[in-house]
């Protein structure tokens, strides 16, 4: 028998600790041979001790760890959220995980805020580049608090991060299939290269490039601000969307619109050959805290997602076809027309594994 895979929980803040206790719940009962380990990394900790990362933390997750799962970072009381950069985007940068895997799926025709969208016709995902862009922050302000300020943001867009991204979208189109079991066949890129010229012709030169490595796959672009608007026209019409990593942070949130609202949506951020993160793209929605609303879904299909990646299919599909049926039952919380609270909704879903 393999050995039991090491899990990383690292629930955060807010919202984040609430959905992880249900998505655990679901770990424990959906009988994958795992090992659990909770780590305390967040804004309560940081303002007791100081601490966002605590030494070696990065390394200990690569070399302790299979797979790490993450609530959600931000609270009020650290407004520079300084704690967030450390430890979320210090996973996404530090730990390499460069494709930011974020699958757009409906479970049902009743959450889209869409007239006529049906489950077969929501069923795209966006690879967002996840380690560089405006991301990494580079860039300064000068005369700070005069009239003649200047803040400085730069777009770092580099060869090889650019190329591993689009590469990885062609991986995933030519190795995943729709949910009805049809071949994916299509990858868009997506970019403003009619303003950005520099980072966008990069984009443009090296997605023609790899795509002539896959034949079999349509390569298409669009700009991204033509495709906000076609994504909520007609969403039936995308495949795999691969863009960088603002442009993809920002139409995932969209995205998760189409799929029923934020606390939907899962995420994965992934390098091949590394220890991966996965976590519900919402985030710590302070003012929904501790009011046991927030819907856990969005983190018990990022916790599915993550047993698929380690190869536990059969226990990632038993929480899908449980999460399906208690949005088919109505047993969700009230963001998607339910009456449960959040607690209520992690013990229907796992009785129902
Ligand atoms: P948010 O995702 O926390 O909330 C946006 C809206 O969606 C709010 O109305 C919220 O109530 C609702 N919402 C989100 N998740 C929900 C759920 N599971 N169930 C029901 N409703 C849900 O985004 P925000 O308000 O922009 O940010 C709040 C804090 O979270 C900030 O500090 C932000 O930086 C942080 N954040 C963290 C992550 C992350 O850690 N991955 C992601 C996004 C935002
Ligand atoms: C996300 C979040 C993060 C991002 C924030 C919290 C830095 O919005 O995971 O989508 O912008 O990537
Ligand atoms: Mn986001």
């Amino acid at each position: 028998m393999s050995q039991a895979k090491r899990i990383a929980l690292l629930a955060g803040d807010g919202i984040g600790r609430e959905v992880i206790a249900e998505a655990s719940k679901l770990l424990n009962a959906c009988g994958a041979a795992i090992e659990t380990a909770e780590f305390d990394w967040g804004a309560a900790r940081y303002l007791a001790d100081g601490v966002t990362v605590p030494a070696d933390g990065f390394a200990m997750l690569e070399r302790d760890f299979d797979a790490i799962l993450v609530g959600a970072f931000g609270d009020p009381r650290v407004p520079t959220n300084i704690h967030a950069k450390e430890i979320l985007l210090g996973m996404r940068f530090k730990m390499d995980l460069y494709a930011n895997v974020r699958p757009v799926r409906l479970l049902d025709a009743g959450l889209c805020p869409l007239k006529g969208i049906e489950p077969k016709d929501l069923d795209f995902v966006v690879i967002r580049e996840n380690t560089e862009g405006v991301y990494v922050d580079a860039g300064g302000v000068f005369k700070q608090g005069t009239d003649d300020e200047v803040a400085v943001q730069e777009d770092i867009n580099t060869r090889k991060g650019v190329e591993r991204i689009i590469r990885y979208a062609f991986d995933y189109c030519e190795k995943h299939t729709k949910l009805d079991g049809s071949p994916r066949k299509r990858v868009l890129m997506s970019d403003k290269s009619n303003a950005m010229t520099h980072a966008g012709g990069l984009w443009q030169r090296v997605f023609k490039e790899v795509s002539r490595d896959y034949p079999q796959i349509k390569a298409e672009h669009m700009y991204v601000d033509a495709l906000c608007m076609q994504m909520v026209k007609d969403p039936r019409q995308f495949d795999v969307i691969v863009t960088n990593n603002m442009f993809g942070d920002i139409l995932t949130d969209l995205a998760a619109g189409l799929q029923g609202g934020l606390g939907m949506a899962a995420s994965g951020n992934i390098h091949p050959k590394k220890t991966s993160m996965f976590e519900p793209v919402h985030g710590s929605a302070p003012p929904i805290a501790g009011k046991n609303i927030a819907n856990p879904m969005g983190a018990m299909l990022t916790s599915a997602m993550m047993l698929n990646h380690l190869g536990l299919t059969a226990e990632a599909a038993r929480i899908e076809r449980a999460v399906l049926e208690a949005v088919r039952q109505k047993k969700t919380t009230q963001d998607i027309g339910g009456a449960l609270g959040t607690t209520e909704v992690g013990d229907w879903v796992a009785s129902h594994l």
